[in-house]
């Protein structure tokens, strides 16, 4: 008989050897919210799993993660006063500077990553100043520079600048350089999309702009060689990893950076991915945790070298096979 290509499909031994994409705890990215205040631990309706811990709740799920063998966080901060420009996102004593310090003194294994933006600290929830009802790009530039030197002062290991300004990636890392912290690397937002898919993050992070949408500043779903040109500019301004994001809708823009650019790429599997997964495997509709495992193997298999996920313990626990 002829040797078709079931052959290597016959066993689950000969499957193993020959599978081409492998999942590793260490390839993901945990994304933690931390609100300013106390005593709170609330799960995100519209995210089952997914909480807001103030700092003082917040030992045993950094424990867990540690204990899953995950090795990045990156951190969103939900402030108690937000003003019109953000300014609670560069106070010394800010939720994320406060969160970096506690997570470095306590878990100095995890690698925390700071999200750069400012849609939770802003009364108006736009990434930035505004100037009319747009985000002012030289504006909202000045005041990057000033959250990020605090979260490097406060001893964080990597920051994501997740507000699709032009330049950003040049000038935070201008600013990181002059003040001595030319080793914190870069994670851009390369290309990011406006998309429908942030819907549940808004609830979590508390940033829903009051008016408007982010079109202004983030990318049009339609356009991929946008996409290239984007990814570009941050290899050019000095990013250490680019991202795409979100990640299903847009497998072939992973694929297509991955492979135009010889840098670590990351992919984003935002809250609405997430939570469709979630409620689909709640109703009883779907296997969630093979749905899961075969959506990460996706965005891996298209690409990413490291994936942002709400599934990081999840997943953990079934690669480490104790689920
Ligand atoms: C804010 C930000 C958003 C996400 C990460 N940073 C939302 C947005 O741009 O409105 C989305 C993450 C997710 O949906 O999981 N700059
Ligand atoms: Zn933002």
């Amino acid at each position: 008989m002829e040797l078709g290509l079931r052959e290597n499909r016959k066993t689950a031994e000969i499957r193993d050897a020959v599978r081409e994409t492998h999942l590793h705890v260490s390839d993901f990215i945990y994304p933690l919210f931390i609100e300013e205040g106390a005593n709170i631990k609330k799960e995100i309706i519209s995210m089952p799993g997914i909480f807001r811990y103030s700092l003082d709740q917040i030992n045993d799920e950094l424990k867990e993660v540690v204990d899953l063998g995950i090795k990045s966080v990156l951190l969103f901060g939900i402030p108690l006063h937000k003003d019109a420009e953000g300014s609670e996102s560069w106070n010394d004593k800010g939720v994320i500077q406060e969160a970096i310090r506690y997570i470095k003194k306590n878990f100095p294994a995890l690698q925390v990553i700071a999200d750069v933006c400012f849609c939770e600290y802003t009364s108006h929830g736009h990434c930035g100043v505004l100037c009319g009802h747009d985000v002012d790009n030289t504006l909202t530039l000045v005041n990057t520079r000033k959250q990020v030197l605090a979260q490097a002062k406060a001893g964080v290991d990597m920051v994501a600048p997740s507000g699709m300004m032009d330049f950003v990636v040049r000038e935070i890392r201008d600013e990181l350089d002059k003040n001595g912290f030319q080793h914190i690397p870069i994670m851009g937002y390369s290309v990011k999309y406006a998309s429908a898919y942030y819907g549940p993050f808004r609830d979590a992070a508390d940033s829903a702009p009051s008016f408007g949408d982010r079109r202004t500043y983030q990318m049009d779903s339609a356009n991929r060689l946008e996409a290239i040109k984007e990814a570009q500019a941050d290899v050019d301004e000095g990013a250490a990893i680019l991202m795409v994001k979100p990640a299903l809708a847009y497998l072939d823009v992973i694929r297509e950076v991955k492979n135009k650019f010889n840098l670590p790429l990351a992919a984003y599997n935002v809250s609405g991915e997430y939570s469709m997964i979630k409620a689909a495997g709640r109703n009883g509709w779907i296997d969630e945790e093979r749905v899961m495992m075969e959506t990460l193997l996706g965005i891996k298999r298209a690409g990413a070298d490291i994936i942002i996920t709400y599934f990081a313990k999840d997943a953990a626990r079934v690669l480490n096979g104790n689920n």
